[in-house]
């Protein structure tokens, strides 16, 4: 198949774009790199000429990103006028799982609208909604920090390998899963203040993890369940 990979530089993207070409694909990487631009559109249309199928895996900047709202709306946008122009047939987003639960961060709400602007197109689409990554969450141990400490909610997390979402992506695209909407999640839930623990033991980081139900996650208030596929 003929596919383009949007976000194809990225740690996701990267992993896609060789999986996809080792498998006998022809990739057509789509990013700034590449001299294609998402969010402006310049050189979008072109890219997508003869294409079968699109897997979104772009990104908009370091988490939080204030401009994630702007990056997701217009990159969306973009997306789906130039696919439904260019004939696409099928269109795979990678989405978070929690995504609708935790709207008060800008991040999450960017991403929703990403979602709700794919679903929303006459594509064939599918939302493909991925717990936090392994390789990512070093990230716990800079949240919240006081003194020499951390504090944070026992909120139950099921993280994932980031090669199990690649597999699950270029099952997606390869075969269509048939839904609109699917959640993937790794094999084991912990609870992050657990995982903070031992995180930090394994760096010999002498920092201790304080248990605090009212502590947030990235700034925001967060129930026991919400970063659980449903
Ligand atoms: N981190 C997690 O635990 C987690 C969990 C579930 C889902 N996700 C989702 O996974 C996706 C991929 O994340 P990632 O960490 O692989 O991202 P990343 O490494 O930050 O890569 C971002 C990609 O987006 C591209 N990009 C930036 N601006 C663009 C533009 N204007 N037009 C087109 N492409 C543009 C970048 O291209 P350049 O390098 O050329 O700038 C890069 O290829 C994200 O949507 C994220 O929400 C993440």
């Amino acid at each position: 198949m003929r596919i383009a990979v949007i976000g194809a530089s990225g740690f996701i993207g990267s992993r896609v774009t060789s999986e996809l070409i080792a498998r006998g694909h022809e990739v057509i990487a789509v990013s700034p790199t590449f001299g294609v631009d998402a969010v402006t559109g310049q050189g979008l249309r072109q890219s997508l000429e003869d294409v079968e199928a699109i897997v979104d895996v772009s990104n908009a900047g370091a988490f939080g990103d204030v401009n994630a709202l702007h990056f997701f709306r217009a990159a969306g946008r973009n997306l789906v006028a130039a696919a439904v122009e260019a004939g696409v047939q099928r269109h795979i987003v990678l989405s978070v799982v929690g995504t609708d639960r935790l709207v008060e961060n800008d991040y999450f709400r960017a991403k929703l609208v990403q979602e709700n602007i794919a679903r929303a197109s006459p594509l064939s689409i599918t939302v493909v909604r991925s717990t936090q990554f392994f390789e990512f969450l070093q990230s716990v141990t800079v949240m919240n920090p006081i003194d020499d400490d951390l504090l944070l909610p026992s909120t139950l997390i099921r993280p994932i390998a980031a090669d199990d979402v690649v597999h699950f992506l270029i099952r997606s695209v390869e075969e269509g899963t048939g839904d609109s909407f699917v959640e993937i999640a790794g094999p084991e839930i912990w609870q992050l203040d657990d995982l903070g623990r031992m995180l930090l033991a394994a760096d010999e980081d002498p920092r201790r993890i304080v248990s605090d139900p009212e502590s947030r996650y990235f700034g925001v208030p967060i129930a026991h369940d919400s970063m659980l596929a449903c």
